[in-house]
């Protein structure tokens, strides 16, 4: 049985928060296990962490479950994260679905196997009416990446460049219609952003703590919330507290 906190605390709510799932491998190194443990291990708090997300009231849920870049590790590696994604599928979609939660996917999902697609096809279509909790999947996802796409496709749509506007490139990124993250979280303590939403994260509050992912779990997450929640957002303007 989950223990109560004080939600009164959560004074101020991120819409979005975004999360990067950091620290599988160390969790498993540190106790003799293979990488994909780790990864397995991984995906076991996740269920918890997306219901401590609708729990807490948070609307938009994103997480980093697999970057463009992490083409480059060991096939074995790579191909375990492929299968860890279709049994989280088979496994939790109805669930899900039953809960509310509207899936999406931003990233590409050529690459990945035919299956697999169909896959991620069918879940995105199956809860696209749910608005409980939209969790967005970062699946082969990278943000220079997506801006290099977005560009592309603008240049083919003919688009004028006195039509280029800041809404209309945001419109072609792979999360045209989410709200920008308010929050991003990365586990494992690393200071880095690591390529993830790096146009819409411009002015999200970053929360690095040192728990390693597949032990970060509802009190973490609201550990996160808190802290958001004495954060003072100016948006490169001055503070309201110091206004007038
Ligand atoms: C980073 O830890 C984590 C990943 C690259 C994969 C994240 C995947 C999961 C949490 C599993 C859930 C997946 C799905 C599809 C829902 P790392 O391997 O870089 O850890 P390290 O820095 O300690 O080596």
């Amino acid at each position: 049985m989950s223990e109560p906190l004080n939600k009164s605390e959560l004074v101020k709510l991120p819409l979005h928060v975004a999360i990067i799932m950091d620290g599988n491998g160390r969790w498993a190194a540190a106790r003799g296990l293979p990488r994909l443990a780790g990864h397995r291990a991984g995906t076991e708090n996740l269920r918890e962490v997306i219901r401590a997300t609708v729990e807490f009231g948070v609307k938009y849920l994103t997480i980093y479950a697999f970057s463009t870049e992490n083409w480059g590790r060991p096939q074995e590696e790579i191909n375990g994260l492929m299968r860890i994604l279709e049994d989280v599928i088979d496994r939790e979609l109805e669930e899900l679905n039953r809960e509310g939660v509207q899936l999406r996917h931003i990233g590409h999902l050529e690459g990945l196997s035919s299956l697999l697609q169909e896959k991620v096809r069918h879940a995105i279509a199956l809860t696209k009416q749910n608005d409980r909790l939209v969790l967005s999947l970062a699946f082969n996802y990278g943000g220079r990446d997506e801006i290099t796409c977005a560009v592309r496709r603008i240049v083919e749509d003919g688009v004028k460049p006195s039509e280029i506007t800041q809404e209309l490139i945001a419109s072609y990124l792979f999360t045209s219609g989410l709200p920008d993250p308010d929050l991003i979280i990365r586990t494992s303590g690393e200071m880095r952003v690591s390529n993830f939403l790096i146009w819409q994260g411009a002015y999200a509050e970053l929360y690095v703590t040192d728990v390693l992912w597949p032990d970060f779990g509802r009190e973490d997450l609201f550990a996160a919330l808190k802290d958001y929640a004495t954060r003072d957002r100016r948006f490169g303007k001055l503070s309201d507290r110091r206004c007038g």
